[in-house]
Formats: C-alpha cells, structure tokens, sequence
C-alpha cells in the first residue's frame, strides 16, 4: 500500500512540474496526445534550468530556447519558437511531414534531437520565402500548378525538394520523385504534386539564370 502512495506521490509530483514547465515556458499544448507525451518528456529532464539554455540559428535568426536533452527539434519549432508551418503527422520517422532543412540537407525534425543541431543552420517553410515576402520558385511551382489537395504535407515536399535541387538542379521526373520520397502524401495526390515540384525546379532555374 506504501509503494502504491509513493508512486501515486511520484506521478503527483511529475505531474506538477510539467505543468509548472509548461507555464514556464510559454508552450501552448492543445492536444491531449501531446500532453501525455510531454508529461514524459518534462518529467525526464535532469539539468538545471541553466544547462538546458541553447542557441538555436532557426531561419537566419538567433533564438534562445529552453529545452530537455530528449526533445526534438519537431517538438522545439512547433510548440517553442512557434513555427507551426512544418506537421507533425506520424512523428515516427515515416511520413516527412516535419521536413526542416539542416545546413541545407532535408531532415525529418520528429527524429532529430534539439540539442544536437545548435549552431547549425536550420531552414523551416517560415523562412523560405525572401525577406520582401515574394516566394521562393519551388512555393511559386505549387501555386502555378495548383499542387497539393489538403496540403498537410506540403511544408514537408516543399522543403525536400528545395534540398534536392540544391544538389541536382536540372532533374528529370524521376529523379525528382526519388528525391521526394521520403515524403507521404495521404491524399495520394502524387501526379499533381510531382507536376508542381517540377514547375519549381523550373523557376528555380530561371532565377539562378536571371
Ligand atoms: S512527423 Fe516526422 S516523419 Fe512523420
Ligand atoms: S495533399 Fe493532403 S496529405 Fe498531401
């Protein structure tokens, strides 16, 4: 019965510290999948306030951020820095819905942790566009080809392949396809989508020729 007490103890206490980091932070959680998560999440970490204090260069800006050892940079952009733009769909690895670009190479943010990319150059659809807001060519293709049904993976696809064409900027279909799959669509939309990441190489080329 004392053990029982205990852990219902631990649990209580665990439970009040992740909602005091919660408030501390400023993160605005909706969903109760995540709440449930992030109870684990908060719960683990062991370093002091200090040591989880890091610099993160996020879209040409320099951002402090307070984060745990076992966060990912999903979780850090989203529910942090606010960057809502790249999804968090299967955040297993699987679906490319997070797709960030890290010193130029697509990466899946759900699976990389936080700390281990502080100082690197992280690129997320928010920044993607120029400074004077006209898009960038590959944004531009989805909007000439009218790409993409729902759009929840599309932050995703953008970024893959605005990672691919920096090393094959003149691809052919196929290649093209290769260089996006590793993002899921599940609107299945893929014609459209390849059609439209193909108009943006394409204005891509155009700029780099202007
Ligand atoms: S959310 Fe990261 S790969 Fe699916
Ligand atoms: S357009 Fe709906 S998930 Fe891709």
């Amino acid at each position: 019965m004392d053990d029982i007490n205990n852990k219902n103890d631990e649990r209580g206490v665990s439970r009040r510290n992740f909602i005091k980091g919660v408030i501390g932070s400023g993160v605005a959680v909706s969903s109760a999948n995540y709440l449930f998560r992030a109870s684990t999440l908060f719960s683990q970490g062991a370093a002091s306030p200090g040591e989880r204090l890091i610099t993160l260069d996020v879209n040409g800006q320099q951002r402090r951020v307070d984060v745990v050892k076992q966060e990912t940079l999903a979780w850090t952009l989203r529910y942090k820095l606010g960057l809502t733009g790249k999804k968090l769909g299967c955040d297993r690895d699987e679906c490319g819905a997070c797709t960030v670009l890290v010193v130029d190479v697509p990466l899946y943010s759900c699976s990389v942790l936080t700390h281990t990319v502080r100082g690197k150059k992280i690129l997320t659809i928010e920044g993607l566009a120029s400074p004077d807001g006209k898009l960038h060519p590959v944004q531009q293709g989805v909007i000439d080809e009218q790409g993409f049904q729902c759009a929840f993976c599309m932050s995703g696809f953008i970024m893959s392949a605005v990672g691919f064409l920096k090393t094959n900027p003149n691809p052919t279909r196929a290649e093209l396809a290769q260089g996006v799959s590793g993002n899921l669509c599940r609107c299945q939309d893929y014609d459209k989508i390849l059609t439209a990441m193909m108009r943006g190489a394409e204005n891509m080329r155009k700029v780099d020729h202007a």
